[in-house]
């Protein structure tokens, strides 16, 4: 009997009945449901079914629309669940705290160099990372054939990309090329402190790397001597590393500088007893320095006859390490945030 097959195979529809969406869902009802729907359609056929059948017939037409029914409620429900899920804020949740970065390490060691020579006069002062030969080594001192300036040492810009041809413009390997920049702008006296980033071509190792960062110092005027450099460096130190801290100086050599001497601090792991940190010697370099050549003030237009000054030199990396402990340079550039989060108090 068709009305009868019709509804069997309506059932196993509607028991299947799925939607993906509440539209989908709207259609389905349609399908079955409204006016022209198909289970409408078969109430509508119902009328012509002989009597002793109706008994049979019309329950199970009414059990397929109760069904229908149902299984569209049950559909739409999980709907608008899902929907009032999606909807539900919690105006009163804290918001989630905003991540903050930490200072650098070594922006935090720069700054308290700064904040120290401040205190003693000192002005900063900042130049170009890329530079001319011109500033960073001819009007230094250094001769023509220094080895500091062959390829091991210094970056060479090409003025053309792909060709390399002899070229004068480089990455500066020091920042005392603001030094020359400051003396043939400014007239003495000049008091400045140069910090800066600085390029020089080594292999990158644990100790070493092809950029670091340096504070350079300049004071220039009448009357500046050997005794007024000390001084200077020995109130850095101990404010720097402690009021314990001893300072050495050691004769060295720097074209620019005559005399030119190295700077050794008391050991500030060891307190100068002798540690792995020092070597078993008590004493750790930490910067170059000496009276500006006379030289280097007349080819930056200043009389060396009226004026003398003092320079110095000291790397922030190691600075840095001495203060923080940190062995491994490539640490400082790598942004590991395991690393830069220790210095969260600092
Ligand atoms: N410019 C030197 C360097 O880069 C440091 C220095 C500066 C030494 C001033 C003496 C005087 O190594």
């Amino acid at each position: 009997m068709a009305l009868k097959e019709n509804i069997q195979t309506l059932l196993a529809q509607v028991d299947q009945m799925k939607a993906t969406s509440a539209e989908e869902l709207e259609s389905l009802r349609i399908k079955y449901l409204s006016k022209k729907g198909e289970i409408t359609t078969l109430f509508n056929e119902f009328r012509t079914v002989p009597n002793d059948q109706k008994r049979e017939l019309g329950q199970m037409l009414n059990q397929l629309r109760q069904q229908t029914e149902t299984r569209i409620n049950e559909l739409k429900e999980q709907f608008e669940a899902k929907k009032a899920e999606a909807e539900r804020l919690d105006l009163t949740r804290t918001p989630d705290p905003i991540a903050l970065g930490t200072r650098h390490p070594l922006s935090l060691v720069r700054e308290e160099i700064e904040d120290i020579f401040s205190r003693i006069g000192f002005t900063i002062a900042q130049g170009p990372e890329v530079e001319d030969d011109k500033h960073v080594y001819g009007m230094l001192n250094f001769a023509p054939e220094h080895p500091a300036r062959d390829m091991q040492d210094t970056f060479f810009v090409e003025k053309e990309i792909g060709v390399q041809k002899p070229t004068d413009i480089l990455l500066r390997s020091h920042t005392s090329s603001v030094q020359t920049r400051v003396m043939t702008s400014q007239k003495p006296p000049i008091r400045v402190l140069c910090p800066g980033r600085v390029y020089r071509n080594e292999a990158i190792s644990a100790r070493a790397h092809c950029f670091f960062h340096q504070v350079e110092g300049l004071y220039i005027d009448k009357n500046v001597s050997f005794a007024d450099l000390r001084e200077a460096l020995l109130y850095f130190s101990k404010e720097m590393f402690g009021p314990e801290t001893k300072i050495r100086l050691r004769p060295s050599y720097f074209p620019f500088t005559e005399p030119s001497a190295e700077m050794d601090i008391s050991c500030n792991i060891c307190g100068g007893t002798g540690c792995s940190f020092c070597k078993g010697t008590g004493w750790v370099e930490i910067l170059g320095c000496g009276m500006v050549d006379p030289n280097v003030l007349e080819a930056c237009g200043i009389d060396s006859k009226e004026y003398s000054g003092y320079a110095f030199g000291m790397g922030v990396e190691r600075i840095t390490n001495l203060k923080y402990r940190v062995k491994d340079l490539r640490l400082f550039s790598e942004n590991d945030v395991r690393f830069l989060r220790q210095f969260e108090a600092c």
